[in-house]
């Protein structure tokens, strides 16, 4: 038999959020919510709807490896020229480019943890060492990342907002850190939740690739954008960055419906903003009610909460997919005691809250 990597040995699956074919049919249900993967409540754009049917046509034909259409208005929007730009398979591709470029067998990279698993991942998956800093649900300081860095270090993630916890570092606390991490070090700010983020010192980055030429911004069109199931992922760095990237990037990744969707979307703004407005209204319902309840919320730029259940998390989980509602438990993230609720519509959000309501009659 052959014999894989050994690094393989230590990666273990990735934990996705439950589908709702999977609850359906586990418990016969014929109404399944889903509030677990923290996908756009809305559905896609229409017109992201419009491009994807009028390109069925042209399906028997290779996309355009270099996305030409797509790459300009991604450049345009960010107010960059096309050389900052790349795009992947849903940013889990992204961040694997990352590692496949700049990640050497033994290199060390850092994060905190709990965090968006993949990062931990795409490291061990070319050889590289993972290590993170153990916050819970307290959001850490970037000085205490900092003292961590040496001369082995190749690579610092850091996703903001943070998923699964909400919290978020400010455009003070980014750019500190940029200044004083040795340029030897890639800085990948995940920022794919950050559409959604309210605050005013959320970090503005973009122009400021130049100044730090080891920044990455990662983003995707599987949250706001409401493009999940396509896979569309993308992100800003300098082109001496980029560049490398593009090597080594499978050529048609992003394939036609994907790149057309896209598009559409981007120019979609009535969608992106009453994607907003939901997701602010509902954070404020949903937050207030599970606090009510006497549950810990804790403050979220994201679309999603984290709630602190405590030792019956995991019984709640359960209870609440025996009754149609999914959203996501915490254990493999290490907050075993946690959930994390995507901000649904507002009857999505309702139906939550009566299964939660019953769950506590149940319990007296
Ligand atoms: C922080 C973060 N980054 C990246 C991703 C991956 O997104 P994509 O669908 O673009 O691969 C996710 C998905 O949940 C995420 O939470």
């Amino acid at each position: 038999m052959i014999e894989p990597r050994p690094e393989l040995e230590n990666l273990a699956d990735y934990v996705p959020g439950k589908s709702i074919e999977e609850i359906s049919a586990r418990y016969g249900l014929k109404k399944v919510v889903k509030l677990a993967s923290n996908e756009n409540p809305l559905g896609a754009s229409p017109r992201a709807l419009m491009a994807y049917q009028e390109i069925a046509s042209t399906l028997h034909m290779y996309p355009r490896g270099d996305a030409p259409e797509l790459i300009a208005a991604l450049a345009k929007k960010a107010g960059l020229s096309k050389d900052y730009v790349v795009i992947g398979n849903g940013s889990d591709e992204v961040i694997d480019l990352i590692a496949k470029a700049f990640i050497r067998p033994g290199d060390r990279c850092l994060g905190m943890e709990p965090t968006f698993s993949m990062y931990r991942f795409s490291t061990l998956s070319v050889g590289g060492f993972f290590e993170a800093l153990q916050t819970g649900a307290e959001k850490p300081s970037l000085d205490q990342l900092l003292s961590l860095i040496d001369s082995k270090t190749r690579v610092v993630f850091i996703c903001n907002p943070n998923n699964p916890t909400g919290w978020y570092f400010t455009d003070k606390e980014i750019r500190d850190f940029l200044a004083k991490v040795p340029k030897s070090v890639l800085v990948f700010v995940d920022e794919a939740y950050a559409e959604f983020a309210t605050a005013g010192d959320y970090p503005q980055l973009n122009q400021s690739l130049d100044e730090f030429p080891n920044l990455f911004i990662n983003r995707t069109f599987s949250k706001i954008y409401g493009l999940a199931g396509l896979r569309v992922g993308y992100g800003f760095a300098n082109p001496k960055v980029i560049k490398e990237l593009w090597k080594i990037k499978p050529p048609f990744d992003v394939n036609r419906a994907a790149q057309a969707a896209a598009l559409a979307a981007l120019g979609d703004e009535d969608h992106f903003q009453r994607t907003l407005d939901v997701n602010v209204q509902g954070m404020a319902k949903l937050s207030a009610a599970m606090e009510k309840l006497g549950f810990l919320v804790l403050p979220s730029q994201a679309n999603f909460i984290c709630v602190k259940i405590g030792p019956e998390a995991k019984a709640l989980v359960e209870f609440l997919e025996q009754g149609g509602v999914i959203v996501r438990g915490l254990t493999s993230f290490g907050m075993p005691e946690w959930i994390r609720v995507t901000i649904g519509l507002s009857e999505e959000n309702e139906f939550f809250l009566q299964r939660i309501a019953l769950w506590g009659g149940l319990r007296g």
